[in-house]
Parts: structure tokens; C-alpha cells; sequence
């Protein structure tokens, strides 16, 4: 299992270039499943869960082909399964975006239930309550979910009320109503930009989506989609990271090729909290620690606009820094505060109250061995291993590799002084030995 040596201490110093959200790439891969034509998607980022889910294309039918890195042309003529196994769904949940489009185009699906994670429950009762409102058969066989369209052939557009936002389920929605027969309605849909960003994909492949991006979805099924070009936007997530990398470290760092707007909040937050955020033009930020250090606020995680839960445990690392008591609250997933009991290791003042972490700072952090639980928590803890004196290892790096391209390169080049060990030992974790490595 490969994991990271950090040396904290340094001030990290130059140019990042944000990658493609792979929030984004995931269920737009998914959508290519929707036309025999060929998808096209540039701006992919090189993260393991993106291999995973050209895997699960494959293993479909479908053709994927790369002629550059970050370029993926999916073809998806000749679908001759319709099933997301388990194999694959328990190692990335995001492979039950699969489910509405393989639903819409071929009239049947079959994914398996994720089961829980290492941040909570996280069921997918919404998409198929979703799903059987347009019409389809959901029964559950076997630890799988077995879902028909009606006997048509086509889903039938209808009004879809979710009782909570969530972001997948809005997708697999959006992706299924595409191809229904007439209007279906989503309300109280999610409001992520990659929920604008699967929708302008969808547009140009032929389908009549409005109002994504906002709380109403409308969308007018259509008989067939078509091929298309579509560039991923950049990830807010490790855009969010950097400035935090920039703040925690005392240094100075510019993002190119970020979307400051999908970021809003989060900027704002850090900017009451003493980092100073320059807007250098509408895909570049520079962000350095104000003088006078850093300041404890607090932060509610709450769907988007609001502040990201895929924020939060890179913003607890940055409290431990800042002067007086800070409260973070994690509404969106109810495990969610792994990295905290890691960060204690370090040196941290963190006490865990429910659904809240009070962080007490400012706190010297120094090295210790640590372990990455989930892929924000590993983020978090390099950010604290960055910020910590001493020597940081941080084990099961695996699932930082699942999001964020090249991280420890990017640090290194503005800096930081960090190394992967690799370790080609036996390893009994599924997740790690069956996933491709990324150098
Ligand atoms: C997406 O997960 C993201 N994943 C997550 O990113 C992100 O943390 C999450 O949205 C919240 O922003 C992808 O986009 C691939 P949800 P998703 O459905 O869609 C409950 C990362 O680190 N819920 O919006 O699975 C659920 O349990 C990851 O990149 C139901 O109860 O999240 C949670 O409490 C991790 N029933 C809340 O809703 C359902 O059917 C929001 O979950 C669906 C969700």
C-alpha cells in the first residue's frame, strides 16, 4: 500500500493548474452510455475513480478510447450488459450512475446496492423512488437492484419530488428523463455546477434540459440523443484544497484554470477567516495568509451554494491553525469526522460532539503516522502534515489517489516536500488491490 512522507514546515510557493472535476467527469462518462454515437470528453482528470468508471463502460460494451491523457471518446454502440456488479459498484459508488441511463436506453438495468461507506449510510432509495415515478419496476434481487421500463419500452416523464438534495440521484434523474416519453419535473433537485455542467453535455447531445443549476429541472424527453464534444469544468474541490494548502503553509499560490464562482462560499469563508483571496481574472485565484494569522469561524456543511461537506475536513485541518475556537458541522453525511481522531495524533485540540467538531487553535502539529479513511480526509491530513514539524506518513493513500491527479507532484512543484512509497506487498483491502495504480 503506497503511502505518503511528508516534511511539514515549508511555505509552499508558485503556480497550480486545477484539474477537471471528477465529480463532473463521472456521470458524464455514464451519460455516453445514452447514444450509440461517440461522446467525446476533454479536461478528464487522471484520478482512479475515472478508471474505474471506463471499466464499468467496457465491461458494458462500450468503447473507450484516449488519444491524449485527459481525452476520452466513449462509444457506446453495442451495450451487450446491463449490469454494474458489485465488484465494481462497492469500489466506487458513483458506478450507480450507470442505472438511469442504461434504464432510459435499453429499458432494463441492473446495478448493484453500494452498501454503506466509511462516511455514512448513504442509501439510493431517492434515485429508485425517482426512478419508479417515471414508470419503471424497481424490485431488489440478491443484493441488486433490478429496474424495467415500462412495458413500452420507454420511461414516462412525471413529476419528481425528492425528499432530500442529492447530487447522484438528480443525475441518474436527469439521465433517465432524457430519453422519457414527455415532461418529467425535478424538484428540490441538487444545484451543483456539475449538475449544470452533465446538463450542457446532455444539451448537446441532443436533449431539452432547462433550469439546471437551480432548484427546478425540467426536462423534455426526446427520442434519441446523438454523439457530442464536451469539455469537464474544473474541479471546486481541489481548487478548495490549494487555497487551503496556500493559508495552512503561510505561502503564496496561484490557481489557474479554477472556476472562482463555483466556489463562492468557500472563498468567502476563508477570507473571514484571514486568508487573503485575490480574484486575478475569472479562472485565476492567488491565495496567501493574511498578517495577522488566521482566525477560528465557523462552518455548517449544507448542499450547494452553501458550504461543501467535500470541503469540510481540509477546513478543520486549516481551523487547528487559526486562533480561538472554531465549530464545524457536518449535516450532509453522518461519519464524517474520521480525519479528526488522526489530526489528535498530530497534536490537534479537536472534541467531537454529535454532528459537530469543536477545534481549539492555534496547535502546534507535529509528524505521526497517520491513516487516510476516505478520500477528503487523506487531503486533510496532507494539508496538516504540511502545516505539522517533523515528519508525517500518511497510510492508505489509495483513496487520495481516487480524486485528485498527481497531488504530491503538484505540492512538490510549489514546494512541499513530500514522497509516495510505493509497497507492492500483499494487500488484503479489495479497494486497493483492485484498482489500477496511478503513477
Ligand atoms: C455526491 O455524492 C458526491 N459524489 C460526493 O463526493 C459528495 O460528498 C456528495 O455528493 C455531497 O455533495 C459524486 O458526485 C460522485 P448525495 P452522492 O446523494 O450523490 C442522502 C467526494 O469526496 N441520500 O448528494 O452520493 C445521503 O445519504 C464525494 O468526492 C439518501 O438518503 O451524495 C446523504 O446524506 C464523496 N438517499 C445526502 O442524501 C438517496 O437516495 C446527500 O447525498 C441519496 C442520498
Amino acid at each position: 500500500m503506497d503511502r505518503f512522507h511528508i516534511r511539514g514546515g515549508r511555505a509552499l510557493k508558485g503556480l497550480v493548474r486545477i484539474s477537471g472535476a471528477k465529480n463532473s467527469a463521472l456521470p458524464c462518462m455514464a451519460a455516453a452510455i445514452l447514444t450509440p454515437e461517440t461522446v467525446t470528453l476533454h479536461n478528464v482528470p487522471y484520478v482512479r475513480d475515472i478508471i474505474t468508471q471506463r471499466r464499468l463502460l467496457e465491461d458494458l460494451g462500450a468503447t473507450v478510447l484516449t488519444p491524449e491523457l485527459r481525452t476520452h471518446k466513449i462509444t457506446a454502440a453495442h451495450i451487450e450488459l446491463f449490469e454494474a456488479p458489485y465488484e465494481l459498484v462497492k469500489t466506487m459508488r458513483a458506478s450507480v450512475l450507470a442505472l438511469g441511463p442504461l434504464l432510459a436506453r435499453f429499458g432494463q438495468a441492473k446495478v448493484s446496492l453500494p452498501g454503506g461507506c466509511a462516511i455514512g449510510t448513504r442509501p439510493i432509495d431517492l434515485h429508485l423512488r425517482g426512478l419508479e415515478v417515471l414508470g419503471a419496476q424497481v424490485s431488489l434481487e440478491s443484493g441488486y437492484v433490478v429496474a424495467r421500463a415500462p412495458a413500452s419500452g420507454r420511461l414516462r416523464g412525471a413529476e419528481v419530488n425528492f425528499d432530500k438534495v442529492t447530487v447522484t440521484g438528480t443525475e441518474n434523474l436527469m439521465m433517465a428523463a432524457a430519453l422519457a416519453e414527455g415532461q418529467t419535473i425535478l424538484n428540490n433537485a441538487a444545484r451543483e455546477p456539475e449538475i449544470a455542467d452533465l446538463a450542457e453535455l446532455l444539451n448537446r447531445m441532443g436533449a431539452r434540459v432547462r433550469g439546471a443549476g437551480t432548484s427546478v429541472i425540467k426536462i423534455d424527453g426526446v427520442e434519441g440523443l446523438g454523439g457530442a464534444e464536451h469539455t469537464i469544468i474544473p474541479d471546486r474541490i481541489e481548487t478548495g484544497t490549494f487555497l487551503i494548502a496556500a493559508a495552512i503553509t503561510g505561502g503564496e499560490l496561484e490557481l489557474k484554470d479554477c472556476v472562482p464562482e463555483h466556489s463562492g462560499v468557500l472563498i468567502a469563508k476563508l477570507r473571514e477567516a484571514g486568508v487573503e483571496i485575490e480574484e486575478i481574472n475569472r479562472s485565476t485565484l492567488r491565495a496567501r495568509c493574511r498578517d495577522g494569522g488566521l482566525k477560528a469561524r465557523d462552518i455548517m456543511t449544507e448542499p450547494h451554494p452553501r458550504f461543501p461537506t467535500d470541503m469540510q475536513a481540509q477546513y478543520m485541518a486549516l481551523m487547528t491553525q487559526a486562533e480561538g475556537r472554531s465549530t464545524i458541522t457536518e449535516t450532509i453525511f453522518e461519519n464524517r469526522f474520521m480525519h479528526a481522531s488522526e489530526m489528535q495524533r498530530m497534536g490537534a485540540r479537536i472534541g467531537i460532539e454529535g454532528h459537530t467538531a469543536i477545534v481549539e487553535g492555534p496547535t502546534p502539529l507535529t509528524g505521526a503516522r497517520v491513516q487516510a479513511s476516505d478520500l477528503r480526509a487523506s487531503a486533510c491530513l496532507v494539508l496538516a502534515g504540511l502545516a505539522a514539524e517533523g515528519e508525517t506518513v500518511i497510510e492508505r493513500v489509495y483513496h487520495i489517489d481516487r480524486g485528485y491527479e498527481k497531488i504530491e507532484d503538484k505540492l512538490r512543484k510549489v514546494g512541499a516536500d513530500i514522497e509516495r512509497i510505493r509497497e507492492s506487498v500483499a494487500v488484503n483491502s479489495e479497494q486497493e488491490s483492485s484498482a489500477p495504480v496511478i503513477a
